[in-house]
C-alpha cells in the first residue's frame, strides 16, 4: 500500500466508549428464557472508541484518546492498555463510579450479541469535550461512535466542521442523529442494520449507500461482513470492497478494527477503495482471534495476507 512519508503526523483522535468486555463463549445464542452451558470465559479491554484507536495504533499511527474510565479496577486496567497498544491516554479522565462494560455472548460460528452498560463513559458530557477543544482541532481525523451522550457526539462534529477537522462516524449503536450531523461527517460507517435504522427500508447496498448520501453526508462505508463493504463518494463513484474470506471465530470488534486502519489508509493518502481493501485485510485477521482491542493486527500481519490475495 501507499505510504506518505510525514514528519509530523497529525494524530488520530477518537472520542468514544472505553469498556471492560465480559464475554462467554457458547455453542450458540440462547434464546429468550433458555439457559446454556458455556465453553470458556475472557474478561478484555473493549469499548468501540478504544478498539477503533487500538486497531490504528497497531499500525503505528499517532493516536490519542478522549474518553473516561471509572475508579474501579477495569478503569486502571483499561488505562494500562491502552498505553501498552501505544494510544495516548492523556485525555482520557478516571472519575468516581464504575468504568463501562460489556456483557458479550460470542458463538462458536463467531456471531457475538452485546448489552453495553455505559458506565464512565456516559459521563463523558459537552463540558468535558470543551477541555479537549485545542486537541481535537489539531487532529488528522476525528474518529466518533454513539456510546457516549449524543450531545456530546454533536459537539465534537461541531468543533470538527468549525476547524476543517474530518469525522468518522460510526453510527454503532444506532441512534436517532440530528439534522446538522449529516453534512459534519466526512466518512458514515454503518453495518447493514445500523444502515436501515437510518432509512425508512431496508434496501439494497448500492440503495442504501445513495439514499445516506442524500442526507448531505460526503461518504459512506457500508460495512457488510463476510460480503465485503460498499463505499460511495458524494458526486463520484461507489464500488464494492471484496472480502477476504477466513473462518471466523470472534467478530467483537472486527467493525470496529475496520474504522481504525480505514482511517489511518486515508491519512496515508490511499484512495478510500484501497483504504477499505487494507481495512477489510485487517477486519478478516481480527475474526480469526479471540477479544478486541487483544486481537487488532499488525500493519506486518495485514500486508502479508494482502500479498497473499493479490
Ligand atoms: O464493537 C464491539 C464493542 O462494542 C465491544 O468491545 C463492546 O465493548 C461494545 O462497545
Amino acid at each position: 500500500m501507499v505510504q506518505i512519508m510525514q514528519t509530523t503526523r497529525k494524530p488520530i483522535v477518537v472520542v468514544g466508549s472505553i469498556n471492560m468486555d465480559l464475554v462467554a463463549h457458547t455453542p450458540r445464542i440462547p434464546v429468550p428464557g433458555q439457559t446454556l452451558i458455556g465453553t470458556g470465559f475472557d474478561t478484555t479491554p473493549g469499548g468501540k472508541g478504544a478498539n477503533q484507536a487500538v486497531a490504528a495504533a497497531r499500525l503505528g499511527y499517532p493516536v490519542q484518546m478522549v474518553g473516561m474510565v471509572g475508579e474501579d479496577v477495569f478503569g486502571q486496567a483499561l488505562l494500562d492498555n491502552l498505553t501498552r497498544a501505544g494510544v495516548g491516554t492523556a485525555a482520557v479522565a478516571r472519575v468516581p463510579g464504575p468504568s463501562g462494560v460489556a456483557s458479550i455472548l460470542v458463538a462458536g460460528n463467531g456471531e457475538n450479541s452485546i448489552v453495553v452498560v455505559p458506565g464512565a463513559n456516559g459521563k463523558v458530557y459537552p463540558a468535558y469535550i470543551d477541555k479537549q477543544a485545542a486537541l481535537i482541532r489539531c487532529a488528522g481525523m476525528v474518529l466518533c461512535q454513539l456510546e457516549l451522550p449524543i450531545e456530546t457526539v454533536s459537539l465534537v462534529l461541531a468543533l470538527c466542521a468549525e476547524a476543517g477537522v474530518p469525522v468518522m462516524l460510526d453510527p454503532a449503536p444506532a441512534a436517532p442523529l440530528p439534522d446538522a450531523t449529516w453534512s459534519q461527517v466526512t466518512w458514515f460507517t454503518p453495518n447493514e442494520t445500523e444502515a436501515a435504522f437510518y432509512l425508512d427500508k431496508s434496501p439494497e447496498p448500492e440503495d442504501a449507500a445513495q439514499q445516506l448520501l442524500a442526507k448531505g453526508l460526503h461518504g459512506v462505508a457500508l460495512k457488510r461482513g463476510a460480503e465485503g463493504a460498499f463505499l460511495a463518494v458524494a458526486g463520484g463513484e461507489e464500488a464494492w470492497v471484496k472480502p477476504f474470506p477466513v473462518e471466523a471465530v470472534d467478530t467483537v470488534g472486527a467493525g470496529d478494527c475496520f474504522n481504525g486502519v480505514f482511517a489511518v489508509a486515508l491519512l496515508e493518502g490511499n484512495d478510500p477503495w484501497a483504504a477499505a481493501r487494507f481495512a477489510s485485510a485487517a477486519a478478516a485477521i481480527k475474526v480469526t482471534r479471540r477479544g478486541a482491542q487483544a486481537s487488532m493486527p499488525s500493519r506486518a500481519e495485514v500486508d502479508a495476507l494482502l500479498a497473499l490475495s493479490t
